[in-house]
């Protein structure tokens, strides 16, 4: 049976509800072995799925475990999800945006394997930050201060877990219809009314053009309107790391520096804006010019800064005590020019490589080290000029700077 089913999709056939849940239940409960299932998501990587069998894996994938309920919480709960870039730490600009605007924000996330951590590992770099709150806790939160950033609950999809720890090592992880029913079990199973998704295209995320980046987010829309939830889609550049810093406690520094109204124009924050603004349109049913203006003006006003700070306060953290290392390292120009270009999956494996990822599941993150670049594209640099300054621990891989910054 289970051979059967891997074979029909290898020839391109759809599989039904049935086929789908007696493979990935049996996956979980322990009768389908890593190397079938390894076997049947290449065949979908390779074959694709059609939306049925991406409608039927989702609902199957959010039936593996519990669902949240926070429709006693006045107001539309908005959530936002990317699919992961070099240097995005938008969340924790945009969440206190929209959360200081009167929208509920309940965002859950999760850890990374990637080249950094993920949204979680980057809020432990806070001193004393909690990040594993039970449902009764984020229920007293959101209506103590309208604003909760926690780490996903062990009960929220546990399909996906094991699915996505199984995908990261067997090059599995590219493929539309695997990304969606991912993405979108979490954002549904999380009990958000309406859903941002921000697709990132480029060398330093899972997709290479804005044509696969359209036909997924077309695909999340869909999957949404079958669950009455209203998603939009962002589609943004990944081949430039986002912002000055990559790395988890430097992550974080740059993102209060945006909220502090100290970086005001640079990829980063534009797009921290455009994600805002989209989200407070769907949150209060407003054009996207009407809430870019109260976007704006919460930065301005300080009102999102001083929310991110009832926020970690709330949460237990320390916004003074930011794991960064005190040891630095300086990458200097060989030429003089303009940089044209900052190689964005170059300065991912360059993070990792000093730590600040995990290239194992059982490595620890340093959340103290990272890269924090010095110039950002359109600079004229001269020979000997600081182009970034790397936080090391203990040690520091061989730099090829000319793989990371063009410079004509
Ligand atoms: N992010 C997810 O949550 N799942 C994927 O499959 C890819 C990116």
């Amino acid at each position: 049976m289970i051979l059967d089913i891997i074979d029909k999709k290898r020839v391109g056939k759809e599989l039904s509800y049935k086929e789908l849940d007696y493979l990935f239940n049996g996956y979980l409960n322990g009768d389908v072995c890593d190397y079938q299932m390894s076997s049947f998501l290449m065949a979908v990587c390779i074959n694709g799925m059609t939306d049925e069998e991406v409608f039927a894996l989702t609902k199957i994938f959010i039936d593996s475990g519990d669902s949240l309920d926070f429709s006693s919480i006045p107001g539309i709960k908005v959530d936002k999800h990317s699919t992961g870039g070099i240097g995005d730490k938008t969340t924790f600009v945009v969440a206190p945006i929209v959360a200081s605007l009167g929208i509920p924000v309940i965002k859950m996330s999760g850890r990374g394997l990637g080249y950094t951590g993920g949204t979680i590992d980057k809020l432990e770099s806070i001193k004393g930050y909690k990040v594993d709150l039970s449902e009764k806790e984020i229920m007293k939160q959101v209506k103590d201060i309208n604003f909760v950033l926690t780490g996903q609950s062990h009960d929220l999809v546990p399909m996906d877990k094991v699915i996505y720890a199984l995908r990261d090592v067997t090059a599995t992880v590219k493929s539309i219809p695997l990304i969606a029913s991912s993405i979108m079990s979490k954002k549904i199973a999380s009990g958000a009314d309406k859903i941002l998704i921000d697709i990132k295209v480029g060398n330093g995320a899972f997709l290479s053009n804005k044509e696969e980046a359209k036909k997924l987010g077309d695909l999340m829309v869909r999957i949404g309107n079958i669950y009455g939830r209203e998603v939009r889609y962002v589609i943004s550049d990944m081949n430039t790391p986002l912002g000055y810093s990559v790395g988890n406690g430097l992550e974080v520094i740059e993102a209060l520096d945006v909220l502090k109204g100290k970086e005001t124009s640079n990829n980063f924050v534009n797009l921290c804006i455009d994600l805002s603004s989209e989200m407070v349109s769907m949150g209060l049913n407003i054009s996207k010019d009407e809430a870019r203006k109260l976007v704006v003006k919460s930065i301005e006003d300080k009102t999102a800064y001083n929310k991110f700070l009832e926020l970690v306060s709330y949460q237990g953290g320390d916004i003074n005590n930011i794991s960064i290392s005190n040891k630095k390292c300086i990458i200097k120009s060989n030429k003089n020019g303009e940089i044209t270009k900052i190689n964005a999956l170059e300065i991912g494996k360059l993070a990792l490589e000093l730590g600040a990822g995990k290239k194992n599941i059982k490595d620890k993150i340093d959340y103290g080290v990272g890269v924090r670049l010095n110039k950002l594209i359109g600079e004229k640099v001269k020979k000997g000029d600081t182009l970034a300054t790397l936080y090391v621990n203990n040690k520091v891989p061989n730099i090829d700077i000319d793989k990371i910054f063009t410079i004509c």
